[in-house]
């Protein structure tokens, strides 16, 4: 651990107030009330560098915001910042954060392979490094990693694309259809260590069925570097959607199923389907899309029966795991893992705390996302976050 900005306890408090009121270091936002101190009685108010990728999908707003006020609560002051979804502004927030004296930083990665550099100044200083959600790779200087079960949200989402097309129940249960099914397959960007783990687990429930014909790739685009969608974005899935539709569905096949990693890409598949065509709900032979993080106005559009369905991650008890990873390093310790074994980034295997998931359809959005205060039964008729 470098040396601590360190705060005489009596006048800690005063102090730390007077800092923040100054705006602290500069860059980025800090906290109002660091007050306390962490680390047992030392007296030293500790700073956390948080690193999200991008203020364009809300999930990673939420989570700055959920990772942001956990660690405020506990008197930490924090630094959070976003990083527009372009590699070198998240290398200088970062460089940043390490000038303005961070203890620890946790960091959602962009591109999960550009942060090496970054990392080892922050060894070098003795600042510590948890990985958000995203495993930074090529570097031995992650020290813990929280995100989901990433092998089984794809699983999950291969899953409920089954479902929707009547092979399978909710309950998991055979379904009454047959087959065969014609259906495209997305992958999220290639950088993203996740991306290749969601192909993966969606992979081992499809694959069988494609080999049996019961499900058919039209257009024969199976592998990952093909399907991949770079830094997930909406608009390039929605053209290579577009691009599919001509290219393969043009003399009257109909694409009925599309497996879809994240929501962002869902909504530009349909968005797609949509201006070629096809129309109505799913009920009505709208074809089955998949998605990924219950963003609203998916949500919105699985009320709708247009998105048939996405895959619930928690952000808030993501946070909750990073901010106990921090403040068990932080307080000198070992963070607790329940995966040794999973997360190799190439140099070595990052202990990691995996969290569940949940596929949420229409019929289950009153349970797992309103019941439990993640949005509104307002924000889903409405499809906008308040
Ligand atoms: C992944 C993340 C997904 C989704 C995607 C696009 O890394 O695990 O939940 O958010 O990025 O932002």
């Amino acid at each position: 651990m470098k040396a601590k900005q360190l705060i005489a306890a009596a006048a800690g408090t005063a102090m730390a107030l007077t800092l923040a009121a100054c705006g602290g270091s500069g860059a980025g936002e800090t906290t109002d009330d660091a007050t306390n101190t962490a680390g047992g009685d030392s007296g030293e108010t500790f700073r956390v560098g948080v690193a999200m990728p991008t203020q364009t999908s809300e999930r990673w707003i939420a989570d700055g915001d959920a990772v942001k006020s956990q660690l405020e609560e506990l008197g930490y002051e924090v630094d959070l910042q976003f990083g527009n979804d372009d590699i070198p502004t998240q290398s200088q927030q970062i460089d940043q954060m390490i000038t303005n004296g961070a203890d620890l930083l946790i960091v959602a990665a962009i591109d999960g392979t550009a942060l090496a550099g970054q990392l080892q100044t922050a060894a070098d200083n003795g600042i510590a490094t948890i990985a958000y959600d995203r495993l930074i790779r090529d570097s031995e200087n992650v020290d813990f990693y929280v995100t989901f079960d990433n092998y089984q949200v794809g699983v999950q989402q291969a899953t409920s694309l089954l479902v929707g097309l009547g092979l399978l129940n909710e309950d998991g249960s055979e379904g009454d259809a047959t087959g065969p099914f014609n259906i495209e397959l997305f992958a999220g960007s290639p950088d993203d260590n996740n991306a290749g783990f969601f192909f993966n687990g969606a992979m081992s429930v499809l694959q069988p069925l494609i080999d049996d014909g019961t499900l058919v790739v039209t257009s024969g685009q199976t592998d990952f570097d093909t399907v991949a969608i770079l830094r997930w974005q909406q608009e390039t899935a929605q053209k290579r959607m577009e691009d599919l539709l001509t290219s393969t569905y043009s003399s009257g096949a109909k694409v009925q199923g599309v497996l879809s990693p994240y929501d962002g890409l869902s909504r530009g598949i349909i968005t797609a389907l949509q201006n070629a065509g096809y129309s109505g709900t799913t009920a009505d032979g709208f074809p089955i899309v998949t998605g990924q993080d219950a963003e609203i106005a998916s949500v919105k559009l699985i009320a709708d029966g247009v998105q048939f369905s996405t895959i619930f991650k928690d952000t808030r008890k993501l946070a909750t795991q990073a901010v106990t990873a921090a403040e068990e390093i932080l307080a000198g310790g070992e963070p607790t893992a329940n995966d040794t074994e999973t997360y190799d980034n190439g140099v070595k295997v990052v202990p990691s705390y995996l969290l569940e998931s949940d596929i949420v359809y229409a019929s289950n959005i009153q349970s797992l996302l309103v019941d439990s205060g993640y949005w509104t039964a307002e924000e889903v008729a409405s499809g906008v976050a308040e």
